[in-house]
């Protein structure tokens, strides 16, 4: 069996064709206002998709959170609340503004307690920025009711859950900016890319020209800005990928169900339920093990299976953010999680045979270690 990793892009004829028009064309990318052709086809796609007015593509998930953050204000010595329970962008981007992470803690469906936010809202509390972790939606109504009552910003990361729904609306329209990644592991890829989606004028006007050097029309610098920009090739990528959204994320929701029901009786792992009222796009199959993770991982590895742990270090735990003050904030749940949690493959791109074996081989091993 060849080693089977944790995600793997799914990349067909379709994003070929794409990629060689970009090339016959000579037109490798456009720094204008507005972006070039398949930017533009891609931003209008996702426009449809999520049924907001604005999409505006650019260079990372990273950028988007970072330039969403700039268009709602958030500048030097403002608190912004996150989890620390997610990829390290959340917070470098609010450090890259200028901003002060504040982090709050999760609740046992490893998003963020709105509860904790509450306790650590202040004066200065300029942002919150909810995670869908693993492709879950956090609980966007009482943190979206926090946030319109403080006439705080709203900012969702959702760079892991493109397609989920909270309450029958997609994640990333549920506040002031929604932020997504294409990042080559993510649900849908261009290898590198991200997008923001707003239905607030100001702040899409405000993205576009942070995107792009904070120019409108020719070199007319209005802003401070950066090359946020996503390339044609990378454009057309995520074009002819999101064609593809709806059917990966149906074999991803039959994997996770598949696997589901395989380790069904076996105790020592806990999976997160899916609320009624959300969906899951499985970005992440995680479970969170009773005891023996590091043998579970182990046993796994040695199987073929790309086995992993997101995230082992909370932020707050990394090296940079104990240097910058964090090194005694205590999560409780945030530090249970990041001991005891194990993500195993769940993507599209698994064929039967290799879901079979990681069902098999994940039983296995709960059965033995946990
Ligand atoms: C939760 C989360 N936030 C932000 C990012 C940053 O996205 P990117 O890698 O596209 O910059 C990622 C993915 O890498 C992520 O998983």
């Amino acid at each position: 069996m060849n080693f089977i990793p944790i995600n793997r892009p799914l990349i067909g004829e379709e994003e070929r064709r794409k990629v060689d028009e970009v090339l016959e064309s000579g037109i490798l990318t456009d720094a204008t206002h507005q972006g070039g052709k398949y930017v533009r086809e891609f931003e209008s796609k996702c426009r449809t998709l999520l049924g907001v007015k604005h999409a505006i593509a650019l260079n990372s998930g990273t950028a988007a959170l970072h330039a969403s953050l700039i268009a709602c204000g958030v500048g030097e010595g403002d608190e912004v609340i996150l989890p620390s329970f997610t990829f390290v962008a959340t917070a470098n981007a609010v450090v890259a503004c200028g901003g002060r992470p504040v982090f709050a803690d999760i609740r046992e469906d490893y998003n963020m307690d709105p509860a904790d936010v509450r306790r650590k809202i202040t004066r200065r509390t300029k942002a919150i920025i909810p995670v869908h972790l693993y492709g879950y939606p956090a609980e966007m109504d009482e943190l979206r009711e926090m946030g319109g009552r403080q006439s705080v910003s709203v900012i969702e990361d959702a760079a892991e859950s493109l397609g989920a729904e909270y309450k029958g609306r997609q994640t990333g329209t549920l506040s002031n900016a929604g932020c997504f990644s294409l990042y080559a592991t993510k649900v849908i890829t261009s290898g590198e890319g991200g997008a923001v989606s707003t239905n607030d004028e100001e702040i899409a006007e405000k993205i576009r020209m942070i995107r792009n050097h904070g120019m409108v029309e020719g070199s007319d610098t209005r802003v401070l800005g950066y090359n946020f920009r996503l390339n044609e090739i990378n454009a057309a990528v995520a074009s002819a990928q999101i064609d593809k959204l709806s059917r990966f994320i149906r074999t991803r929701r039959g994997n996770a169900s598949f696997l589901t029901d395989q380790i069904r009786g076996v105790s020592g792992a806990t999976l997160t339920q899916t609320a009624e009222d959300r969906t899951h796009v499985w970005y992440l199959y995680t479970l969170r093990l009773s005891k023996n993770r590091g043998k579970v991982l182990d046993r796994l590895r040695s199987r073929a299976i790309g086995a992993s742990v997101y995230y082992e270090t909370p932020v707050h735990r990394t090296p940079l953010y104990s240097k910058l003050g964090y090194s005694k904030v205590r999560l409780r749940v945030t530090e249970e999680a990041a001991a005891h949690v194990i993500s195993v493959p769940v993507h599209p791109g698994l064929t039967e045979q290799e879901r079979g074996h990681v069902a098999s081989e994940l039983k296995g091993a709960l059965r033995e270690f946990t």
